[in-house]
């Protein structure tokens, strides 16, 4: 079978296209699945990259959506031919979060899904939502996950409340839609004036260029009428952090999730503690949520913003594409 994989120390040339064993059967409690799609997050950068240091010849790729082929003995959620998507903690069934690192996760601790089949336990898979395609659904893993777990999960998110998100990453369409779809406000940031009116187009009510209102937080209170909003996917990091505490609300939730800008940093906290804002960092969900996830996508349609797909064997252009910042919601991988 045709697979990805990445040799140290990393680096998008050292990303190499080879063909691994043929899958064996399933055993007891696994199953077969062929993989058609991957989608890219930043994550998976870092890691091709070379930024996070991995396993000589990791498979990469947190994100794998495809078909079940077999199931061994004991599987009783999964039959031939269901499309299925991967979990990102696969040992995270349900409950509070019990791990704080990457040492079980896909394309990082463990193999990923670069390659056209896996044997897995059962549960390290979910029921794709119906009438996705591969690329729709290999999105949902990271990206989706983590804007899902950020507003509702963790945010509480309710009908009439206002979001703010930060460019216009994977991560941040995510939670504009997902946002939408709750009946929310949204009020979105880019680099690029061309984005934010696609931003405009997918129904963020207001949009603020941060290259050129570098006091964006101000903008968010002007537009709220200086109450803020109850929620920020604070995909930044110390370099988008403080503005993103003038734009929340006394009382609001900021989702710290990203490390656009860098991995520690100086935070107002005295600004944040007169705000009595919650502050709280996440590593995208569990198992349980992403099946409450699709379930919310099934019941509303939502579809997911895929920019670009390229092929497999164009896995390093796939991540040279998305180092360009070119990109607008998802950039997949598609075999
Ligand atoms: N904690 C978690 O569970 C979790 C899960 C997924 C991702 N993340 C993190 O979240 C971040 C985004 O991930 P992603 O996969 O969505 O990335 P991505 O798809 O590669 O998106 C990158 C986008 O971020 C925007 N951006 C870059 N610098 C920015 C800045 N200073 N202020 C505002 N926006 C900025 C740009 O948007 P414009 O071009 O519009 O300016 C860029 O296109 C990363 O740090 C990633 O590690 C964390």
């Amino acid at each position: 079978m045709k697979l990805a994989t990445v040799s140290q120390p990393g680096g998008l040339d050292q990303l190499k296209i080879t063909d691994g064993p043929e899958p064996g059967e399933p055993g007891p409690g696994e199953v077969r699945v062929r993989i058609h799609a991957n989608s890219l997050n930043f994550h998976d950068y870092a890691v091709v990259a070379g930024a996070i240091p991995t396993a000589d010849g990791r498979i990469p790729m947190a994100d794998g959506a495809g078909v079940v082929e077999a199931t061994g003995t004991h599987v009783s959620e999964f039959k031939v031919g269901d499309h299925v998507v991967s979990t990102f903690f696969p040992q995270w069934e349900n409950g509070p979060a019990p791990i704080d690192n990457f040492t079980t996760t896909p394309g990082d601790g463990i193999d990923g899904y670069a390659r056209e089949y896996v044997v897995t336990p059962a549960s390290y898979f979910t029921l794709a939502p119906k009438g996705f395609s591969h690329a729709q659904a290999a999105t949902l893993t990271t990206a989706g996950l983590t804007a899902w777990r950020a507003l509702v999960v963790n945010g509480g998110l309710k009908a009439g409340d206002t979001v703010l998100t930060l460019g216009t990453g994977g991560v941040s369409i995510f939670a504009l839609q997902f946002a939408k779809m709750m009946g929310a406000r949204v009020i979105s940031t880019s680099s690029s004036d061309d984005k934010l009116e696609r931003l405009s187009a997918l129904g963020a009510d207001h949009t603020i260029n941060y290259k050129t209102t570098p006091s964006w937080g101000q903008r968010v209170l002007e537009l709220t009428n200086g109450r803020g909003v109850d929620l920020v996917i604070e995909v930044g990091g110390p370099g988008t952090l403080p503005e993103s505490i003038d734009a929340v609300c006394i009382g609001g939730h900021i989702s710290l999730i990203g490390i656009l800008t860098g991995r520690s940093g100086d935070v107002p906290t005295a600004k944040l503690m007169a705000k009595q804002a919650r502050l709280q960092g996440l590593i995208v969900g569990s198992r349980a949520h992403q099946q409450e996830m699709i379930r919310a996508i099934e019941a509303n349609g939502l579809q997911p913003m895929i920019d670009r797909s390229f092929p497999l064997d164009e896995i390093a252009d796939a991540f040279r594409y998305e180092e360009s910042g070119k990109h607008f919601g998802k950039i997949c991988l598609e075999f």
